[in-house]
């Protein structure tokens, strides 16, 4: 389970850190209140605030650190059920992660609908109008076209229900980076099996590791990277990671080398 402490070190903001996060960072938008960002009413009455967000969120100007492949790493040891992230970043596929491991469970920037006539689009379609700073509009309706990020106020993606099946299968539970305040995506902490070990690695206490610690819970506070670090160590994957991340670093460059070709 993962949320945006994870891609802080790859340099995009949480939400929540006290003076870094993305919600003490919002005044030149003019919100009623931080969360409106992600509120599906307010988006439908002024959508700027978000696509202003969104054009420093978007795909492509950020790359995965050492916490991402560490979960392409468990995945390539057949160590993977699943990754429940609440991260729109991408980040996670970046790293190799395969989409049918992931439950990204507030919705991804990869797809977008419009609001008006519902028809689907490609994230990448709605890329140069986000970064022109204009409101993406469907060429079918002229309606406002959003990224199927989920909104405050809308339903999860049904493949977050996936949970049912995966949490009562899990023999280890890694919670990483995240505030555990959202629900429904915060209780799924609480669904796997009490013989389940559960691993925080955060840079504080969080949700149940507060209020209701389980005797075979472990936690290991501070940076996220270092906790990581300090696990693989112990597992002994070191180079085996430093040599996915090698790799993975040489792939984002290609890739961006082929987006300029294709935008020139
Ligand atoms: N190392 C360790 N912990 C970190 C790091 C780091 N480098 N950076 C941040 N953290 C911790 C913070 O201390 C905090 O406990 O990660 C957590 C991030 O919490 P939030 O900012 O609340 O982010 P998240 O839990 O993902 O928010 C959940 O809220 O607004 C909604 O939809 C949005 O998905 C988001 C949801």
């Amino acid at each position: 389970m993962a949320g945006a402490g994870i891609s802080t070190p790859s340099g995009i903001p949480d939400f929540r850190s006290p003076g870094s996060g993305f919600y003490d960072n919002l005044q030149q938008y003019d919100l009623p209140y931080a969360e409106a960002i992600f509120e599906i009413e307010f988006f439908h009455r002024n959508p700027n605030p978000f696509f202003a967000l969104a054009k420093e969120l978007y795909p492509g100007n950020y790359q995965p650190n050492l916490t991402h492949y560490f979960v392409s790493l468990l995945h390539k040891k057949g160590q993977l059920l699943r990754m429940y992230t609440q991260n729109i970043d991408g980040l996670e596929r970046l790293a190799g992660v395969p989409p049918e491991m992931l439950v990204e469970a507030h919705g991804t920037f990869a797809t977008a609908t419009c609001t008006s006539c519902l028809r689907k689009y490609d994230g990448e379609d709605l890329r140069p109008e986000v970064m022109s700073g204009k409101v993406p509009q469907c060429p079918t309706c002229k309606g406002v076209v959003k990224p199927d990020i989920v909104f405050f106020g809308e339903e999860l993606p049904r493949h977050f229900f996936k949970y049912l099946a995966d949490f009562p299968l899990a023999d280890l539970l890694i919670i990483m980076g995240t505030s555990l305040e959202v629900e429904p995506f915060a209780s799924l902490a609480g669904a796997v099996r009490s013989s389940v070990p559960r691993l925080l690695i955060n840079r504080d206490l969080v949700g149940p590791f507060v209020w209701g610690q389980r005797t075979n819970d472990v936690v290991q506070l501070g940076d996220v990277v270092g906790g990581i670090k300090t696990l693989v160590d112990a597992l002994g994957w070191t180079p085996e990671l430093e040599a996915l991340m090698a790799a993975g670093n040489q792939k984002p460059q290609d890739r961006e080398e082929g987006w300029d070709d294709i935008n020139y």
